[in-house]
């Protein structure tokens, strides 16, 4: 196999990687340049040849998306789509401030292939480094003619406006990105009509991840045969993994697209720390589910994930769990995410979030019972816009952790019911509580230091006398 040669993080290493000079002098540009002197239809047959898949996580075809834009279209919307919400993702944000130029770049051809002359940058509130580098970058960009009207001659306009979210996760979600930014509420649009037919402004737009966008001066430099050598069927290309959790090393990775789990925490994380094995690990982002200690062989590409039954690919970010690591707590901090996250607008999800939450947090407390497992696991089945319940998929995402964790760690659950402990787990705070009959009082977990000495509250009593949730 030929030796694989990193290209969207080649400068992530070198002094002030962030700046013009930097990138130009590394060949920045030329991609560009080589692009608007050809015509947006090539650029658009190109990529789709290609067969590069979205990285902000449905993974679906790019080129091909960009075809779906009416052909009499007078005005393109171009959306960037750097929420990154998705808990343990963070590629995105590292691209945008090591290399902000790189991609400036893919949105530039982007842009003209999709002839869209105003592109909006949708930054994640949290990311204040990458708003700061990103302004500065976009500044240079347009003193040095990459931007602004008629870029390298061509005709072609753009100008490049940097959004920044208010901290919701929905707002990751494209149309509830759109609403955003058309500054409404961050509530998804039922679909049809999908954006590239009636996206911001009611107009024709294209949403793209920042990593998708990374992926296109590549092709352009370098051909869409050469991406397709890289990775595996239906999952080509470069793909940057992320690494965290119980590892020794939190990493962000370029590689072929179809390594393992197993292969990015032995290989790149430095292992599961502390000398400890993995439990399991989230394949890439909460939404995709769990794989077991015994699925970490499958390789982290578009459709292999479907075997061991998780959602999806995702966003690629990897987050590993220790043998001592205790699935309800993985649950429970999971259903409490999503829970919140809900923007509400759909009964099932807004109401079945809710009681996963509740009943997860019970059955943490101390107050489970086996029947509970067979709730949620309906509950989980009919969640989602695969089962056609709701308008996005923030439903189905937080309806995998639930269906994968029951399905895989099943006797687990039942043994934390049963004795409040997870075989093999760490003893929370938490559980010392409810063996000694004492409660936090919320459910949640205290540093042993905090607790109450002697006081036994109320909520202690309810918890050895556990009632159904109401009905
Ligand atoms: C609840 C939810 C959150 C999402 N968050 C993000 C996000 O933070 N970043 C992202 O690129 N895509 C996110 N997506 C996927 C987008 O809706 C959309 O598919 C993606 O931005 C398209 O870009 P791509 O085709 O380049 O992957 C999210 C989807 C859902 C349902
Ligand atoms: S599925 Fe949930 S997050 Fe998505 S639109 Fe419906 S209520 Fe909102």
């Amino acid at each position: 196999m030929a030796t694989f040669e990193p290209v969207l993080t080649r400068n992530w290493g070198l002094p002030d990687s962030h700046t013009l000079r930097v990138y130009e002098s590394r060949g920045g540009y030329q991609a560009a340049r080589k692009a608007l002197a050809s015509d947006p239809d090539s650029i658009v047959a190109t990529v789709k040849e290609s067969e590069l898949r979205g990285r902000g996580g449905a993974g679906f075809p790019t080129g091909l998306k960009w075809t779906f834009l009416p052909k009499d279209r007078k005005e393109t919307f171009m959306c960037i789509n750097g929420d990154e919400s998705e808990p343990a993702t963070f590629n995105n944000r590292i691209i945008m401030e090591k290399d902000p130029h790189m991609f400036l770049e893919g949105i530039l051809i982007s842009c003209f292939a999709t002839k869209a002359s105003v592109a909006y940058i949708y930054l994640r509130f949290e990311y204040i480094n990458a708003y700061r580098i990103l302004e500065r970058a976009i500044a240079e960009a347009r003193a040095a003619g990459h931007l602004g009207k008629n870029i390298y001659g061509s005709g072609f306009d753009l100008e490049i406006y940097l959004h920044r979210g208010a901290g919701a996760y929905i707002c990751g979600e494209e149309t509830g990105l759109i609403e955003s930014l058309e500054g409404k509420r961050g509530w998804p649009r039922i679909k049809p009509p999908f954006p590239a037919i009636e996206g911001a402004f009611r107009k024709p737009t294209v949403v793209n991840n920042v990593e998708t966008l990374l992926c296109v001066p590549h092709i352009i430099e370098r051909g869409a045969s050469w991406f397709k050598s890289i990775g595996v069927p239906k999952s080509y290309g470069p793909k940057l993994y992320t690494v965290s959790g119980h590892v020794n090393k939190q990493v962000c990775v370029e590689l072929p697209l179809g390594v393992t789990t197993r292969q990015l925490i032995d290989e790149h994380a430095g292992g599961v720390w502390k000398g400890r094995k993995a439990k399991g690990a989230v394949p890439g982002g909460i939404s995709m589910g769990l794989l077991s200690a015994d699925e970490l062989d499958v390789p982290l590409d578009f459709e292999s994930l479907r075997g061991p039954g998780c959602l999806g690919l995702g966003t690629a970010a990897v987050t590993v769990m220790d043998d001592q690591t205790s699935i309800v707590d993985y649950l429970y901090n999971t259903a409490r995410f999503f829970a919140h996250e809900s923007c509400g607008q759909c009964t099932p999800c807004r109401e079945g979030t809710g009681w996963m939450y509740k009943m997860i947090k019970r059955i943490r407390s101390g107050g489970g019972r086996i029947e509970d497992l067979d709730i949620l696991k309906n509950m989980a089945d009919n969640l989602g816009i695969i089962p056609g319940t709701t308008i996005c998929g923030l439903a189905d995402g937080a309806a995998w952790p639930f269906k994968n964790a029951i399905a895989k760690y099943r006797g687990e659950l039942e043994d934390y019911i049963r004795t409040h402990q997870s075989p093999g787990a760490r003893v929370t705070a938490l559980q010392e509580n409810i063996a000694h009959g004492i409660s936090a009082g919320d459910g949640t977990s205290l540093p042993r230091a905090d607790l109450p000495p002697t006081v036994i509250p109320a909520s202690a009593v309810a918890l050895r006398n556990p009632r159904p949730e109401p009905a």
